[in-house]
């Protein structure tokens, strides 16, 4: 079989979005829609990718991962098959061209391997609508024969009778293609050079036109305004959640989870309803999650609860730990087993040793904290001067007091002990009580001010 090169057209405007930004760089489940198709295109390991560009200009190929794809501009979008023509000085001959867009995102592998194995010639992708308003129809002789495809606008009365619709995807032989692109003219309604009437040359010249259907109709379908955007999310978190329900993962409602990247689950592990997953996150067995937490890059580890209202980013969370609810983990922070981590309890570039507990009202930044240590309610490590940060360390089974300030650099001896609401401010030593508050005092007879007479 000749290789395959993969033209992703995405010069359109999306004037229909009413955003600055273009619209192939609008977000499905957290990634640009071309982005999406640029990974299909990917998977099927084609000899050569060329992305045609337009509107947006340099912020299409500068927001995507490039993968050694080509990017070619097309300066005025004189129509679908102008835009190929820009790619072809980059195709070879002696292969088949796939042509994909950048706004119908969730073209999917498996339809995309049906039309490389549908035979030679010209493979269409189509499918039939109920209301095919707006599309190209495909028109089949008595035999049933693809003839060629007329466009909405072009079309006679007769013709837009066809539910059957060209949905643009289409696979051609390379050489072909550039000889067919050659000929093409713009005396049509739209005066646009179409890619739809290669179709009808590939006929002409005794070319097998064959079809191939999408599995699913939500692959084909294009976004061009921000209500299909939303749909077409709806339709992809459907399908997220129930592959996740397949495995065997409880979801209190599947139509109330949002994944953003890529989601690893264990066994039994249960997810409450609201909660977002965002880039790499990995549940491990019979981690629970509640409602309205929003975790990002992330490994959870065994038997974790994470209470409501939670965030984690870019973490480490170990085995049967307790986070939240109202916890806040931040970049850098790494959590060993049977920690503890509750409510309004900020952790930033810190590593927190086993079995110990923040559990109440606190920000721990940039410290160490080892094993079984307690951090008393409203502790804070003052880890910043203005101009530079600096780390604080707590030795295995210390007490920190409530209301503690530790002022970093700093180190806390093992089994020290900080009297509550103590400011520290040097080293303090293993196993001794350190307090740096001063003595109460009572003030007999002290009277309350009161307001004076006007
Ligand atoms: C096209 C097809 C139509 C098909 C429909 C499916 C043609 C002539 N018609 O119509 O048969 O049913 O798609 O949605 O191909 N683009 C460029 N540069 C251009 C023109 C278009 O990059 O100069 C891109 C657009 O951004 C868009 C895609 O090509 O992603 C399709 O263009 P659009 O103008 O929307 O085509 P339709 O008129 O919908
Ligand atoms: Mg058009």
């Amino acid at each position: 079989m000749n290789a395959l090169n993969i033209i992703i057209l995405a010069a359109g405007k999306g004037t229909r979005m009413y955003s600055d930004r273009p619209k192939v760089l609008h977000n499905l489940a957290g990634k640009p829609l071309v982005q999406h198709v640029l990974d299909c295109a990917i998977s099927l390991q084609p000899q050569q990718i060329c992305v045609v560009y337009g509107h947006g200009g340099e912020a299409v190929p500068q927001a995507m991962q490039l993968y050694g794809a080509k990017f070619v501009i097309q300066e005025s979008q004189l129509g679908t098959g102008h835009a190929v023509q820009q790619a072809m000085p980059h195709l070879q001959d002696d292969s088949r061209t796939l042509i994909l867009y950048g706004d119908v995102p969730l073209i999917q592998h498996s339809t995309l391997h049906q039309m490389q194995h549908a035979g030679e010639g010209l493979v269409l992708l189509t499918v039939n609508l109920d209301n095919p308003a707006g599309y190209g129809r495909i028109v089949r002789n008595q035999e049933g024969d693809v003839q060629r495809i007329v466009e909405q606008k072009d079309a006679s009365p007769e013709e837009l009778e066809i539910s059957e619709v060209n949905t643009g995807i289409m696979l051609a032989p390379t050489a072909k293609l550039r000889e067919w692109l050659g000929k093409l003219r713009n005396d049509n309604a739209q005066g646009e050079y179409y890619l739809t009437d290669i179709v009808a040359m590939a006929v002409q010249q005794g070319v097998v036109v064959h079809t191939v259907q999408p599995a699913h109709g939500w692959e084909v379908e294009g976004i061009n305004n921000k209500m299909q955007l939303a749909s077409l999310e709806r339709v992809w978190q459907k399908q997220i959640a129930t592959k996740l329900l397949a495995q065997g993962v409880t979801l209190n409602d599947p139509a109330r989870i949002d994944v953003r990247g890529e989601l690893v689950c264990g066994r039994d592990v249960e997810i409450d309803v609201g909660c977002i997953f965002e880039g790499k996150v990995t549940l491990c067995d019979r981690v629970k999650v509640s409602a309205y937490s929003v975790i990002r890059n992330a490994n959870i580890g065994t038997a974790t609860h994470i209470a409501a209202y939670s965030h984690i980013d870019s973490s480490e969370v170990g085995a049967d730990c307790h986070i939240g609810p109202y916890a806040r983990l931040r970049p850098g922070t790494e959590l060993h087993d049977h920690a503890h981590v509750g409510n309004f309890v900020e952790i930033k570039n810190s590593e927190i040793g086993s079995g110990s507990k923040a559990n109440h009202l606190s920000y721990i930044g940039d410290s160490t904290v080892g094993s079984r240590v307690n951090i008393g309610a409203g502790t804070i490590t003052c880890n910043y001067d203005g101009a530079n940060k600096f780390r604080t360390v707590i030795g295995d089974d210390a007490f920190i007091g409530s209301d503690t300030q530790l002022i970093a650099p700093v180190t806390v001896g093992k089994g020290a002990t900080i009297g509550a609401g103590s400011t520290i401010t040097k080293d303090t030593p293993a196993g001794e009580l350190t307090l740096s508050r001063s003595k109460q005092v009572t003030i007999a007879g002290w009277l309350r001010p009161v307001k004076g007479k006007k």
